[in-house]
């Protein structure tokens, strides 16, 4: 028995060394100690011993007991502290690293812009009026008295989806639609994309931005569109601007004018912006003319009004002394970022 008992003590010895993990360590234990365990059966068949024998076997027995207890203990105690060690090291946070930034989202430059003329125009008590890209040829044309010879109808310019559809040119559709549904008084800015069938270069793009205004009621003159365009241009380009009025054509107003601000990067003296004329120019503009305002029903004896159109792109890029259109475009966020 005392041999049998030697052996189990170096097996268990022996296997308890090559553990590395707690169930199969808790097996072990249950393996020799455990109720069934093979220590216990041994200590059951005492019985059969002579009586010099049993207290010394069963002396060894303990021992052994013991012995194992506390190997087994120290082993655990290993293992968890390992795993404990393990997991320190895996959730490890290096407060010294740098952090990872998030950048901001900003407006573009184009909406920026734009949300300026909004409020300088909503300000003035004008309304918003939208209407569609894609546009009948006569709202886009033959209702602004542009008739069917005309040259702004040529392919070079427009976009034809058939016949009588075009992409819009310009946003004076959307005016044309606005006459036909409201009354007089009318004050609205139309906001929105148009398209003209040009390459793309520095300066031009195939698809732009434009603003357009119209007013109409009884007694509208000259004096008020010089005096709203004075109050745009103090607006959005500070409030030492100038305007000037050239006299101009377009097939919807009449007088017409190209209007002109005084050069926002020289004050007018002449720099590489105004390309030393001191002036620079933003705006077309005009009375509507009396067949426009026909057209939509409005009676040209009783009412008059006035329409001006601007490009967004232009206005921005001037604001911000950007020298290519195509960067409007692009959507680098290098280039965004600086806005
Ligand atoms: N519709 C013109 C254009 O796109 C701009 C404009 C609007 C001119 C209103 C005069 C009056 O070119």
């Amino acid at each position: 028995m005392k041999e049998q008992l030697e052996a189990i003590r170096k097996q268990a010895f022996d296997k308890l060394e090559e553990i590395n993990d707690i169930r199969e360590l808790d097996e072990l234990k249950v393996h020799y100690l455990g109720k069934k365990g093979e220590l216990t059966q041994i200590l059951k068949g005492m019985g059969s011993l002579s009586p010099e024998e049993r207290p010394i076997v069963g002396q060894l027995a303990n021992d052994i007991r013991t012995a194992l207890e506390e190997r087994i203990a120290e082993v655990k105690e290993r293992l968890i502290k390992a795993l404990r060690d393990e997991k320190l090291k895996s959730e490890t946070l290096d407060v010294t690293m740098p952090g990872r930034i998030r950048h901001l989202g900003k407006k573009h430059p184009l909406t920026a812009v734009l949300d300026e003329i909004k409020d300088i125009f909503l300000g003035m008590g004008y309304e918003i009026a939208e209407g569609p890209e894609v546009e009948l040829d006569y709202n886009n044309f033959e209702a602004l008295n542009i008739p069917k010879n005309h040259p702004a109808r040529d392919t070079q310019d427009t976009f034809y989806i058939s016949e009588n559809v075009v992409l819009r040119t310009h946003t004076s559709p959307v005016q044309i639609r606005h006459m036909k549904s409201h009354k007089p008084p009318i004050r609205i800015i139309c906001p929105g994309r148009v398209y003209r069938s040009d390459a793309v270069d520095a300066t031009h793009s195939p698809v732009f931005h434009q603003v357009e205004g119209l007013v109409v009621d009884k007694g509208v003159t000259m004096g008020d569109l010089v005096g709203t365009l004075q109050a745009f241009a103090r607006g959005i380009f500070g409030e030492n601007t100038k305007i000037r009025l050239r006299p101009h054509h377009f097939p919807f107003t009449e007088p017409s004018a190209e209007v002109d601000v005084s050069c926002w990067g020289c004050n007018g003296s002449g720099c590489r912006i105004c390309k030393g004329e001191g002036w620079v120019e933003i705006l077309g503009a005009g009375m509507v003319h009396p067949n426009v305002l026909r057209e939509c029903g409005i009676d040209p004896e009783v009412y008059s009004g006035f329409a001006f159109g601007m490009g967004i792109e232009r206005i921005t890029m001037g604001k911000y002394g950007i020298d290519d259109m195509r960067l409007l475009f692009e959507n680098d966020i290098r280039f965004l970022k600086q806005f």
